[in-house]
């Protein structure tokens, strides 16, 4: 196969974004962003009524946290970011980068979701914790938890969604790989199985993603000034949640 290359390709966010609302509904987001909403309510010192995303990819989890909060968001990508404003046209969305983004204004809550799995090295995961210290008020919360971890992590697992939409049917198959135990990085390769009207077409695609021990997301969270807990997954395999408080003194 010719997309075999090294290179991060992310067609997921970009010529095939289309395929993201079919084969990662908008409601498989809804408890997840209920339970966020409700932990960020529970911790954080100040009322919330704001709220940004980063990485808000195409606003699955913002159709629910707009119940909730009056909210922005923002992500790298402009196609995910089309799908978001058109499932969301109430929400405030903006190109931007989480490791760099300065918005010059701050919220009552930040939140990043799986998109923290694109933080490739420790600098790229303590810039984005950065920069959401920088957007969150003082007594406020920032939440993000850790999706993949090396202590769960299993080589060469394989899973598939299917989904249907009109004559279009996609199977969606995931591939995780880690070439480089030494290493903070995996490969994730993506294979898309669309059928239009029954007629086949097969796409591949390539993501690399960070993966740290908690000790490393725990350190750096607190060493951007985060004063943070830590929220085990009901299994092993869940992810661990991390609620970081701005102290209410810090500026
Ligand atoms: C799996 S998608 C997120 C989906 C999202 N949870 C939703 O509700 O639709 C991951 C997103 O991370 C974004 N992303 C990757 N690197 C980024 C970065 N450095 N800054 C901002 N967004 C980034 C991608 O563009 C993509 O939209």
């Amino acid at each position: 196969m010719t997309e075999s290359s090294d290179k991060d390709q992310r067609r997921l966010y970009g010529d095939l974004a289309w395929t993201w609302p079919i084969v990662s509904a908008p409601e498989t987001y809804v408890e997840e962003s209920e339970e966020s909403a409700r932990l960020i309510r529970e911790q954080s010192q100040i009322e919330a009524k704001t709220l940004l995303n980063m990485g808000c990819g195409g606003g699955h989890n913002d159709w629910t946290l707009k119940k909730h909060f009056r909210l922005t968001g923002a992500d790298i990508s402009e196609d995910m970011l089309a799908l978001a404003r058109r499932r969301n046209p109430e929400v405030t969305y903006h190109v931007g980068d989480m490791r760099t983004l300065r918005l010059g204004k701050t919220f009552d809550a930040v939140v990043i979701f799986d998109s923290i799995d694109y933080m490739l090295t420790e600098d790229d995961l303590r810039a984005a914790f950065e920069t959401a210290f920088l957007h969150v008020k003082p007594g406020g919360v920032f939440l993000t938890y850790e999706e993949i971890r090396p202590e769960t992590y299993a080589q060469n697992r394989t899973q598939h969604q299917v989904g249907r939409e009109g004559d279009v049917e996609i199977v969606f198959i995931e591939n995780y790989y880690d070439p480089d135990p030494s290493d903070t990085t995996i490969e994730c390769t993506f294979v898309y199985l669309i059928r239009r009207g029954g007629k086949l077409e097969i796409e591949t695609d390539r993501h690399v993603c960070g993966l740290f021990p908690t000790e490393t997301w725990m350190t750096l969270l607190r060493e951007v000034g985060f004063k943070v807990t830590e929220l085990p997954g009901k299994t092993p395999e869940e992810a661990t949640t991390f609620i970081c408080l701005k102290p209410p003194a810090a500026a």
